[in-house]
């Protein structure tokens, strides 16, 4: 771990009102979600596939339009709803939310260095962005970021010549270069084995925590879940049916979120 800056401004705090998505007129996928979240750790969102896991992390950074409710975030000590943002606005607010993909989403013929610098983009004017060019400070933090998810000597590499979790420190990296008062992470693991998932698990709470911002991950393993995160919501149907520490999970929760008993031994 390098001793990396970091600016007092990235610290953040979610915090969802009465959050409604349909896709189709009358059909709700998320049925009134409320909760906050602040930047004390991980928190894990457990649930059936179909439930709304997704939806509820695009809703949070607009890839999704939600039909109603409040999606607060705080950031630079402002507070914006993220529902109600449009053009500019919505776009300097993006760009705080870093976002973790399960298929990483890198540019495959791009260098590690140059995905990572792309974490930077939406802070750059049109003209700057589209000629790419970055300030000495980013190409130095690049370089810091990579050394904080170990990746140091691989920045000259393609992204295509990376590992499943070289990559995903890459898009670990490349989020955190955008200064994100907020984290989010759809299924970061899903692709990996055990034991990077455990490394990238833990990564994404270190960051978390060093950074005092909210890092929410959608995930599907309970186990690691329940070892890594601070907290663990439970959604089912489209409503959270669950949300405290993992010790106070127990598999009649587990029973209300997925339904049935005999996976649970
Ligand atoms: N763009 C879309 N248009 C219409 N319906 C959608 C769209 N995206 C998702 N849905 C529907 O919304 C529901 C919730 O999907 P979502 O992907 O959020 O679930 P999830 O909990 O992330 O599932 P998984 O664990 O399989 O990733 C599903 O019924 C899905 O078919
Ligand atoms: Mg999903």
């Amino acid at each position: 771990m390098t001793g990396q800056t970091l600016t007092p401004s990235s610290c953040g705090a979610l915090r969802i009102e009465q959050l409604v998505k349909q896709y189709r007129p009358g059909q709700p996928v998320l049925k009134s979600i409320s909760f906050a979240v602040q930047g004390t750790g991980l928190t894990s969102i457990i649930g059936p596939s179909g439930t709304g896991k997704s939806t509820l992390i695009r809703c949070i950074n607009r890839l999704v339009d939600p039909t109603s409710g409040k999606i607060m975030l705080q950031a630079d000590g402002q507070a914006v709803d993220m529902a109600q943002l449009k053009g500019a606005d919505l776009r300097r607010a993006r760009r705080r939310i870093g976002m973790v993909f399960q298929e990483y989403n890198l540019v495959e013929r791009l260098t590690v260095m140059e995905n990572v610098l792309t974490g930077r983009l939406g802070y750059l004017s049109a003209w700057r962005a589209w000629r790419r060019k970055f300030d000495e400070a980013d190409i130095q933090q690049a370089f810091e970021l990579l050394q904080v998810v170990g990746l140091a000597t691989f920045a000259s590499q393609r992204a295509d010549a990376l590992s499943g979790g070289q990559r995903q420190r890459v898009g670990i990296a490349r989020a955190l270069m955008q200064q994100p008062a907020l984290l989010l992470a759809d299924e970061p693991t899903s692709s990996l084995d055990p034991k990077t998932s455990v490394e990238i698990i833990q990564l994404l709470h270190e960051q978390g925590v060093r950074r005092g911002i909210p890092v929410m991950v959608n995930i599907h393993d309970v186990e690691l879940a329940r070892r890594y995160s601070s907290r663990i919501i439970g959604m089912t149907g489209g409503h959270v049916v669950f949300d405290g520490a993992p010790g106070e999970l127990t598999d009649e929760h587990l029973n209300t979120i997925y339904g049935g008993r005999a996976w649970l031994n």
